[in-house]
């Protein structure tokens, strides 16, 4: 069980990996995590399933690393197991037939938005997905999303490929040529999920978000994961992760995501002289 059955770079320091875990692949549902630990003494970060194939029983992760544990699992290779895995977590997406939904995924929050968009391209809805990233390299699950969507704009912030611009501002092109959108999901980093509410509010666009608060236990009882929605205190594991964008306090949670980057950076250094990380490329060659 928990066995990396493939794995690929898909990215600069982006990585895809297939993982034995027959239980976790039948229960899931599009929109649920997962939170693993990579060794006895890791800690526990949560994932999105990416993708799942109940009849083979396995689950898709899609990783950044940006620190010690994504890091370290990017050292794994095909044949290691991951020491446990503990899903699916939260609560589904609302799928239904809603008419026209936009997809709006930054970075590697495309990884989370393939099932969800997956999930509402098989419920009917006429799927217009946007991603983007910095420049072209970073762009990533492209074609996997092509085959989910009706539609798919690219843009990249240098104009190296497809669309020279942000995402909001494709989207905003979609509203002002009059295309009639139902529903909004956007996922990325959260000044991307703050901005794209900018422009759905104005278009009176109902919007979903995921979010990514810090997580340790993932079943309510830690509270790690508080966020403010609507004036009030949510768990984003049990909760969420999905909130109603227009009600999500996106500073508050940009504050409690940079908390710990004292003690992450120290982490990291650390992890830097052991053996796994001697095989890791940092940011700056080092
Ligand atoms: P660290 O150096 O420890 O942390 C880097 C930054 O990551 C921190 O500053 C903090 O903002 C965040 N972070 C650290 N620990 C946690 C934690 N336990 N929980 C949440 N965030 C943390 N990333 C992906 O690349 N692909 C995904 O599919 C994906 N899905 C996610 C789904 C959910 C529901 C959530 C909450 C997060 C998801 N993330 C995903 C983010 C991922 O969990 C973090 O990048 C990871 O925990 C960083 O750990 P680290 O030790 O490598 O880095
Ligand atoms: Fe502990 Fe949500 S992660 S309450
Ligand atoms: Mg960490």
């Amino acid at each position: 069980m928990f066995e990396i059955l493939e794995k690929e770079r898909i990215g600069p320091g982006v990585n895809r990996a297939v993982i034995s875990a027959p239980a976790i692949a039948q229960a899931h549902r599009p929109g649920q995590f997962i939170i693993l630990r990579t060794h006895e003494n890791g800690e526990r970060i949560p994932l999105t399933v990416a993708d799942k194939d109940p009849e083979k029983g396995t689950i898709t992760l899609v990783w950044q690393e940006v620190g010690v544990t994504t890091y370290y699992m990017g050292t794994m290779c095909v044949g290691e197991k991951l020491q446990d895995l503990c899903g699916p977590l939260g609560k589904p997406t609302h799928i239904e037939k809603f008419g026209t939904v936009v997809g709006v995924g930054g970075g590697i929050g495309v990884a989370p938005l393939f099932p969800i968009t997956k999930g509402m391209y098989e419920a009917g809805n006429n799927v217009i997905t946007i991603i983007g990233a910095r420049t072209e390299g970073l762009l990533i699950m492209t074609e996997d999303m092509k085959k989910v969507s009706h539609e798919t704009l690219i843009a990249t912030d240098d104009g190296s490929f497809g669309i020279h611009g942000f995402v909001t501002q494709v989207l905003q092109g979609l509203i002002d040529k009059g295309t009639k959108i139902d529903l909004a999901v956007a996922i990325g980093p959260v000044p991307m999920m703050k901005a794209t509410v900018n422009v759905t509010r104005k278009a009176n666009i109902p919007t979903v978000v995921s979010l990514n608060p810090i997580m340790v236990d993932g079943t309510g009882m830690c509270g790690a994961c508080r966020v403010e929605v609507g004036g009030k205190t949510m768990f984003g594991c049990v909760d969420g992760p999905e909130f109603d964008a227009f009600e999500v306090d996106f500073d508050l949670l940009m504050k409690r995501l940079a908390m710990y980057k004292g003690p992450e950076l120290i982490a990291l250094n650390n992890f830097r002289e052991t053996p796994r990380g001697c095989q890791c490329t940092f940011p700056g060659g080092a």
